[in-house]
Order: C-alpha cells, then structure tokens, then sequence
C-alpha cells in the first residue's frame, strides 16, 4: 500500500489541526523557555539575554508592558505578576493605542513588548515610539531575528518553535513563562522579594509543564462541555484577579476559531450591566482558581446560577465548594496562585478547539484573520 501524506499531514504530526498539535507541545515548549534560565545551585533566575547594568534596574520607575491580541493578554498577567513580586507600576498597553496616544515614556521607563511573530506592525510602532522617547526595550518573542528582536535593547525568546496555527497557544504559555522570569529576575537584582520565596516560585515553575501534561491527558468533560454547548451563540468568561485575565485569553480563542460571541468579564462587574444579559442555559466559564478571590467567586456563581446560566467552572483540586453551585469542575493541579494562568488557560485552549471542531469551523485558518498583522 502507498501511504500518501502531504506536507502539511506530516507537519501535523498525526494531530487534526495545527492548533491542537501546539497545544499539546505546551509542556515542551514550557520546559524549552525555562531551560537554562533557572541557576540549580543558587535557585535564582539567570537573565543573561538582560545587558542592563545593576544601576539601570535600580533606577526603573515605571514598566510599560504593550502588545497585541493574546500577547496583550499576556501583559495582562505580567502586571499583577511584576507589581505583586517587584513592587512597581506597571501599566499594560494594547499596542495600537500606546503608539498614538503621546505616551508618558521616559529613560527611567522599562517598556516590555510582546509579540509571538515579532513582526505585527502596531507592536513595532509602539517599540519604535517608545525608543523615540528613551525608554529601555526588552522584547519577548518568538521569532529570532524578527523586526522585534532586531530593534529592541534585551531580547528575552520564547522557545516554543514555529507556532502555525492563527490561534496562539503554546506562544501565550511561554510569554507567560518569560514574565514570570523577568519578573523574578528583577526581584532579584531590586531585592523585594525573599530568597525562600523566589525558591518556591521556581521550584513551582520547574513542575509546571507535568502538572500541564496532568490537564491535557483529561480532556474528556472539555470535549463533553464543548458538545453540549457548542449550538449557542454567545457565552461569557468571568474571573477576578489574574483569572479575569486568563478570562480575557480564553474568550478572544473561542472568538476567535468558533465565532461564538464570547465575552470576559471582571466577575465584580455583573452587577454593573452584564448581569442583564445572562440569561437561561446561557454557558458562563468562571475561573476560581485564586484562593483569596475564591469565596468572590462562589457567590459570582450563584449569582448567575441564579439567573439559570450553565456554569461550568475551573478551580484548584481541593477546592471542591464550587461543586455545590457550578454545573461542572475542570480541577487544575496545585500550584502556586502567582503561576496558575499557565495552567488556567489550558481547558480554555482545548474549549475553543472542540467548541470549532464541533461547529464545523477552519480551526487553523480562521475567517477574515491572518497569522501575523504585519500591516496596520
Ligand atoms: C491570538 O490568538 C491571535 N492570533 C492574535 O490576537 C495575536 O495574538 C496578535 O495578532 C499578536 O500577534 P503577535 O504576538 O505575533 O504580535
């Protein structure tokens, strides 16, 4: 027999999509961005892609994260990740803004951009304002040698290889990663945080990738929520703290390949005007994986269980309350709260996927949407 396998069959790798295949590559990927940058003798963060001097880190003022899309996103978390481990402002900017908006930008500001192709043209602009106005560039991305790369002062790469599919998965988990680093990395070198605390991190880091392994090898009752909720055409995503911006994540991907009308919202914005809008069997996504905000959260469920929505919620193993008032729990493994939207995100990742798979949708090569925007 002839075994005729196209190119793209083969790049597939056996998986039916791009998509599914980078999102099962999430634990390599991981493991790949980390290696190398986690000194096992000292337990601290090794940045040498970082040139700053000691007196550059020491006078930073104020941090500037811009991006696009689920880069964006990725900023997102890098704010309460930076601000809770380096104790300074940061403020997240969607790129397309950040260069027309006259930014406040000075030497003494560090302007991180994240971008998986290093190459959209929004994120390149605002690299280029920002340096116009002497602030410090670090770059993160997954492209060697892209425009990004070229043009900024540090280059911290994402290794999580060629990422195909328009959807951005496996680039979103280690942009995360490179935060998380560049984060402790600046602790480090500024001194706010304890070296027992940064060893717990890291040692919390090092496990992640089996603890994401842990989560794609049970993706039945996503494939099972995914069937039963794959006909409606809109649904909401709530979360507070860094949940609400893993919301944020996951409602742009299953915009984005399925075209349901997705929605994230801050869960302590219901009361404000979306409450209106839930209505019966509606499919809400309520992400409790922070213990602080947990008990929030219990009464965010109810509050929609109230109006009849379909709740399916995602929650650290143990913390089983959420049983008593969501329709279904996706447990992630244990880890420390700082760190759970690389984990958080991933049953948000294989939703969208089955939830277009289902619907009939070009997972890879969604409508109307390019890999990379390379023009305005
Ligand atoms: C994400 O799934 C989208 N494909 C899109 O939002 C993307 O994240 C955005 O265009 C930014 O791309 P970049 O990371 O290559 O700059």
């Amino acid at each position: 027999f002839k075994v005729t396998w196209d190119a793209e069959e083969a790049e597939k790798g056996g998986y039916d999509h791009f998509m599914l295949k980078e999102i099962y590559e999430q634990p390599r990927a991981l493991r790949d961005t980390l290696k190398g940058r986690i000194s096992h003798t000292r337990d601290k963060v090794v940045l040498d892609e970082i040139k700053m001097t000691a007196k550059e880190i020491k006078n930073i003022k104020r941090i500037v994260i811009t991006a696009c899309g689920t880069a964006y996103h990725a900023g997102l978390v890098g704010k309460y990740v930076i601000e809770q481990m380096v104790r300074i402002p940061v403020e997240v900017d969607i790129a397309s803004e950040f260069r027309y908006r006259d930014p406040l930008i000075d030497k003494e500001t560090l302007v991180v951009v994240v971008s998986q192709s290093g190459e959209t043209a929004d994120t390149l602009a605002a690299l280029r304002e920002a340096r116009r106005r002497g602030a410090r560039v670090v770059a993160i991305t997954n492209v060697i040698a892209s425009s990004v790369a070229r043009e900024a002062d540090d280059i911290i790469y994402t290794w999580a290889g060629p990422e195909i599919s328009v959807a951005s998965t496996k680039a979103y988990t280690t942009q995360l990663v490179a935060i998380y680093l560049l984060a402790l990395f600046l602790a480090q070198e500024r001194k706010t945080m304890a070296a027992g605390n940064i060893k717990e991190i890291l040692d919390e880091l090092k496990a992640l990738y089996s603890k994401v392994q842990e989560v794609l090898d049970n993706d039945q009752p996503i494939k099972e929520f995914a069937e039963k909720y794959c006909r409606h055409e809109d649904a909401f995503f709530l979360g507070r703290g860094l949940d609400y911006a893993v919301a944020l994540e996951g409602s742009l991907k299953l915009k984005e390949i399925s075209y349901i009308h997705a929605e994230a919202y801050a869960a302590g914005e219901l009361k404000h005007g979306t409450l209106a809008l839930i209505v019966e069997n509606i499919p809400v996504i309520a992400l409790a994986t922070q213990q602080s905000l947990f008990e929030k959260m219990v009464s965010n469920i109810k509050e929609v269980k109230a109006r009849d929505a379909s709740v399916i919620a995602v929650a650290m193993q143990g913390h089983t309350e959420v049983e008593k008032v969501a329709d279904q729990v996706i447990y992630i493994p244990k880890t420390h709260p700082v760190l759970a939207p690389i984990i958080t995100v991933i049953p948000l990742q294989l939703l969208a996927y089955y939830m277009a798979v289902n619907r009939g949708c070009d997972v890879d090569k969604p409508r109307n949407l390019a890999k990379s925007v390379t023009v305005e």
